[in-house]
């Protein structure tokens, strides 16, 4: 068996209501202001309105709720400098994995100063964060069980991600019934984000014997459930299963890393504005396809697992068989192609040499890719 770390950092309390902990968790850390990040949507929300009145019998606190789509670093400097200024000695993120990692970059501006753009990159942070509490509102990102917080400089039309162990939140608070007011379109793009970790943390280079049994499982569930949650969102017991599988997805990520969708997706993002879950889901069945000669067996055992009838194909038959179904099951969630997002071909080199930038997922890829490899599946999935 080979080496391997594992580490699952932040104290996890699960289940319907479970938000109504905030203050418990409050009392036991005793912090004295806290600094609340949270989504627009949800800030108008009547289950808004009762989170702040249980926190508010127990601390004062303050309310950021600035934050449009995939967080630039201004953003994050913003809204860390605004706990700064106002004392705060705690983080409370509320919402899909953009107000999470800013509350998750806030809570270290608030200690070391400087701006979000000093710490992009690996190890950089000098010193612990405020505690993090991190609540999500969407099953998808599993910003919070990750030690990444990623940021888009807007001025080079780039994402970057803050990497440290400083990072990793202290608590995650999974309320399956704050998702149910996520409208189809939010469900499936964070959903596919979180089958993308699952899938891809299951075949990467640094998958171990417990990550593989974790991120097998994610796949399970979230396979199951998305199709349930994106066309009927009050379907509880599939939210339930969402939240638990993105959660389970995210420990996988975290542990084994993501591969070369996540690498090749980041520009497109970056450059193009396309959402994180789609850019990936678009992506996942081409990159899957280029690396079939180095994960045959592995992909053959997943496809098995998820469908009984190919119990009698060979594990080559069964992977060759789940690219073209995980095409099909893209279908069910009606996502844009990439031309739709008034991507011109000629970007493509470009594009591929910067996903080639994002360099430790395609370390973790099972097959070495070089930047026609990315070219001809920007083309396949254009
Ligand atoms: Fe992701």
């Amino acid at each position: 068996m080979k080496r391997f770390k594992f580490l699952c950092k932040p104290e996890v309390i699960y289940g319907v209501d479970s938000v109504l902990s905030i203050p418990d968790i409050i009392k036991k850390i005793k912090c004295r202001k806290i600094l609340i990040v949270v989504d627009k949507f949800f800030s108008k929300t009547d289950k808004f309105a009762k989170i702040k009145s249980i926190i508010g019998k127990v601390v004062d606190f303050v309310v950021f709720d600035k934050i449009e789509g995939e967080p630039t670093t201004e953003t994050g400097d913003e809204c860390g400098y605004f706990g700064k200024e106002n004392g705060c000695d705690c983080v409370i993120g509320i919402g899909g994995g953009s107000t999470l990692d800013t509350a998750k970059g806030a809570s270290i501006i608030i200690t070391n100063g400087g701006r979000i753009r000093d710490y992009q990159g690996i190890d950089k942070v000098p010193s612990p964060g405020v505690p993090k509490i991190m609540v999500p509102t969407t099953a998808g990102t599993g910003s919070e069980v990750t030690f990444t917080a990623v940021f888009i400089r807007k001025d080079e039309k780039k994402k970057g991600g803050i990497n440290s162990v400083y990072l990793y939140p202290e608590f995650a608070i999974l309320d399956p019934s704050l998702t149910l007011t996520l409208p189809p379109d939010i469900t499936a793009s964070t959903g596919l984000d979180a089958l993308c970790h699952g899938m891809e943390s299951f075949l990467s280079r640094k998958a171990n014997f417990l990550t593989e049994i974790i991120s097998l499982n994610a796949v399970k569930i979230i396979w199951k459930n998305l199709p349930v949650a994106y066309s009927n969102g009050n379907d509880l017991k599939a939210r339930e299963n969402m939240l638990y599988g993105s959660f389970l997805a995210g420990i996988g990520l975290a542990n084994a890393g993501v591969t070369a969708v996540h690498s090749i997706s980041y520009p497109l993002g970056g450059k193009f504005g396309v959402p994180h879950g789609i850019g990936n889901g678009l992506l996942l069945p081409y990159v899957l396809e280029f690396n079939l000669p180095e994960i045959k067996e592995k992909l053959g055992f997943l496809a098995k697992e998820l469908n009984e009838e190919w119990k009698d194909l060979s594990f080559e038959e069964a992977s060759v068989k789940m690219v073209e179904e995980i095409k099909n099951f893209l279908e069910v969630f009606k996502i844009p192609r990439l031309r739709d997002f008034g991507i011109p071909s000629e970007s493509f080199s470009e594009l591929a040499e910067d996903a080639l930038k994002v360099s430790v997922p395609i370390e973790n890829n099972p097959r070495s890719i070089s930047k026609q490899d990315i070219v001809e599946i920007y083309r396949k999935a254009y």
